[in-house]
């Protein structure tokens, strides 16, 4: 589906037109064009508060990538700027430059007290108009769950907002915000997610808050196909976002076995015949469904390394308009067979050690949405079950979400005009996301170094205005 609005804006009329009338002028977006293109290119500006833990493991996991790397000088808070390693050079922050930053990285850890958020601002109010356009703000900040004093978690709670309102704030220009909490000790946990951030894969994540805990550390081996060796199964993969799922998690190494209804079976084997994967037709509602799921894993690859539960539908009625099998499948579909699924591939041992189980949620299920009761409660639920069982699970498996917003697919191209066109602008980026865009977040959850992303739910929602 094309959003003609943002090629017509992109116009140098259109560009005049937009702005005269007072109309958004999204930017277009860059996206991954080379699966072995580096993360992050250009200038990057590093930065620390007092105490910063991360910095170090910031500077050498940036140190990997062509970037040319800077590290802040001038205010007394940003003294321990200067840990980012020898491949970073001073830069002043306060100083008069022509050139652009592709990246503005800040180690907020130490923050202790809310007078230590001053650091923030000595950091980025003189450099964030030499953010360039998509550009990339990244925090690291401290778990607020695990400060033990009340201005400490202060501190690293208060970053929750700042970081969504630098989003609000550079996202016209196609550029993202986001903040990942670590727990203490785990700054070697960081590294796919410092890449995720600061890439193309994640063009269409703004404003979003991940919490990264402790876990072996696991490093990818191949970093252009990461998941090499590894099987997944990703249910609803015969179109839209469940496609781009299975094409993705394909580029980057892994065997698929896409799921879909029978009568999706055509559509289903072009998907998985273009990837080497394999095809199963199936219906996760039946009662039979997960028997089969887990049959046909046993027999085909004796095990499975990733579970995308995307298979979704919608029933939309006002509740008092509601017929009762609207309600039941919309559950069944959404939230019931992922539970069921789960439980059938543990009990017979098919999910392998360090396994990855994703979950697609909705903003509709963070905000709820008129119309949407049934569908607004199961991707809730989604949320839920995926916080309970990130405590629960062993040998390495992790469980995550994507709360996907407007995504330009079938189902959305189905809206009405006026409330399609509001969908896609009510964003920071004034644009719809792509099914490549859930697939990459997804991607970057799978990847062997993400073992310590746990019970995260991430929008891909380039900051929605609705929701949280
Ligand atoms: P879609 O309707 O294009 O694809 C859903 C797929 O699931 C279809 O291939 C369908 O045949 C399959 N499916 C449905 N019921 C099934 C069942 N009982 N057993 C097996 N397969 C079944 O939807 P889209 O847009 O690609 O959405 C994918 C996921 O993302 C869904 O969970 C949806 O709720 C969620 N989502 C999508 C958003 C969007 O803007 N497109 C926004 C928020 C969430």
């Amino acid at each position: 589906m094309s959003d003609l609005y943002l090629k017509i804006v992109n116009t140098p009329v259109g560009k005049t037109a937009a702005q005269s009338l007072g109309l958004p002028s999204p930017a277009p977006l860059k996206r991954l064009k080379r699966v072995d293109q580096p993360f992050i290119e250009g200038d990057v500006l590093i930065g620390a508060g007092n105490g910063a833990k991360a910095i170090a493991t910031l500077g050498s996991v940036l140190g990997a990538s062509p970037a040319n790397l800077f590290h802040a000088t001038g205010p007394d808070t940003l003294a321990e700027s200067s840990q980012a390693g020898n491949k970073a050079k001073p830069f002043e922050v306060g100083a008069n430059s022509e050139g652009k930053f592709s990246a503005l990285v800040f180690d907020a850890t130490g923050l202790k007290t809310p007078q230590d958020l001053r650091a923030l601002y000595d950091f980025f109010h003189p450099t964030i108009r030499k953010l360039a356009a998509n550009g990339r703000v990244l925090v690291i900040g401290q778990d607020p769950h695990t400060c033990r004093k009340a201005p400490n978690a202060a501190a690293q709670q208060a970053l929750e907002g700042f970081v969504r309102a630098v989003g609000k704030e550079i996202g016209k220009k196609g550029s993202t915000a986001n903040l990942a909490w670590i727990a203490p000790n785990a700054e070697n946990q960081l590294d796919s997610t410092v890449r995720f951030f600061l890439s193309a894969r994640s063009a269409y994540v703004s404003g979003q808050v991940v919490r990264i805990g402790k876990a072996e550390e696991a490093r990818a081996t191949n970093p252009v196909a990461p998941l090499t060796g590894k099987v997944a199964l990703v249910t609803g993969a015969s179109r839209g976002i469940g496609a781009a799922i299975a094409e993705t998690l394909a580029r980057d190494g892994a065997t698929v076995i896409g799921l879909d209804i029978p009568p999706a079976m055509e559509e289903l084997q072009k998907v998985t015949g273009a990837i080497k994967g394999k095809a199963l037709a199936c219906d996760i509602t039946d009662e039979k469904a997960p028997k089969l799921i887990a049959d046909f894993i046993e027999k085909e690859t004796g095990g499975v390394d990733f579970v995308v539960h995307n298979a979704g539908i919608t029933r939309d009625k006002t509740l008092g308009n509601m017929p009762e099998h609207f309600w039941d499948m919309t559950i069944a579909v959404n939230l019931t067979a992922e539970e069921l699924i789960d439980e059938e591939l543990a009990e017979r041992n098919l999910m392998r050690d360090n396994g990855r189980i994703v979950c697609i949620s909705s903003i509709s299920g963070i905000a709820g949405n008129f119309g949407q009761t049934n569908y607004s409660c199961a991707k809730s639920g989604v949320i839920g079950y995926v916080e309970s069982m990130a405590k629960h699970l062993k040998n390495g498996i992790t469980i995550n979400a994507i709360a996907p917003g407007f995504i330009e697919t079938q189902m959305t191209a189905a809206m009405p005009f006026t409330i399609r066109e509001a969908g896609r602008r009510m964003n920071s980026l004034s644009q719809g996301g792509h099914p490549l865009d859930v697939a990459e977040a997804i991607a970057w959850y799978c990847n062997p170094a993400s073992a310590g992303v746990n019970g995260n739910v991430v929008r891909v929602c380039g900051q929605s205005l609705i929701g949280k």
